[in-house]
């Protein structure tokens, strides 16, 4: 059996992954009574969509300015009246997101165990920022990275190297944590290992690629690295 290198650092995707989405539809379905859900859906489908479109066409433009514009595509194609007022209502809480509740227990163990902390996101700085002081996870993370230096989105290969690059070990000695399956099988392919926190119990991507750990809340980090 293939023994995994020992883990060093812990890096976490952030949206769905440490900060709670689900507020988000929730204040969809108060603005736009029975489409919340769908909004919310299509949304999100549409800003990871624009991530991949403007990286394979190299046209990026950064993640903000990309929920903004998934969010008018969205409305538009569910044919919701969305007015400035209800945009930055959404914007706003996109902007202020809750940690999921096991979330900040997690990280403390994680801390007192020594490992380098980090995040790896498709997120603006700001974003980034902004998300940690709304879920109260300051001062856990030894490192945040994010996409805006390479001016691409994951799945590509640049994005994913910003993790050895900067805690300094080998990609194998990194524990690479998502809820995102297409997130969990990019980073396993990169060379990661891998939790997919399949929050939502969805099957796992046809990719043919599997994350070393599946698992169901981010206490799953515990399997891989032990209590
Ligand atoms: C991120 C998105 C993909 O934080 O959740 O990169």
């Amino acid at each position: 059996m293939k023994t995994n290198a020992e883990i060093k650092a812990v890096i976490f995707d952030a949206y769905g992954t440490l900060f709670d989405v689900y507020s988000v539809g929730a204040l969809a379905e108060e603005l736009f009574p029975g489409h919340g859900k769908a909004l919310a859906n299509l949304w999100r489908d549409r800003q990871i969509d624009y991530t991949r479109i403007r990286t394979l066409c190299n046209q990026y433009i950064d993640f903000w300015e990309i929920t903004k514009d998934a969010l008018r595509f969205s409305c538009a194609a569910l044919k919701l009246d969305l007015t400035d007022e209800k945009f930055d209502k959404l914007m706003q809480q996109y902007a202020h997101l809750a940690a999921f509740s096991e979330n900040l227990e997690v990280l403390k163990k994680l801390k007192t165990k020594g490992l380098g902390l980090g995040i790896l996101s498709n997120g603006t700085r700001q974003m980034i920022d902004s998300a940690i002081d709304s879920a109260q996870m300051q001062g856990y993370f030894d490192h945040i990275l994010t996409v805006e230096a390479i001016r691409k989105f994951k799945t590509v290969p640049e994005v994913y190297q910003l993790g050895p690059d900067t805690f300094n070990v080998d990609v194998s000695e990194i524990l690479f944590v998502s809820s995102n399956g297409w997130d969990a099988c990019g980073a396993t392919w990169f060379g990661y290992q891998t939790l997919w926190v399949n929050r939502a119990g969805m099957p796992l991507e046809e990719l043919h690629v599997s994350p070393t750990v599946i698992g169901s809340t981010l206490e799953d980090v515990f399997q891989l690295i032990g209590n």
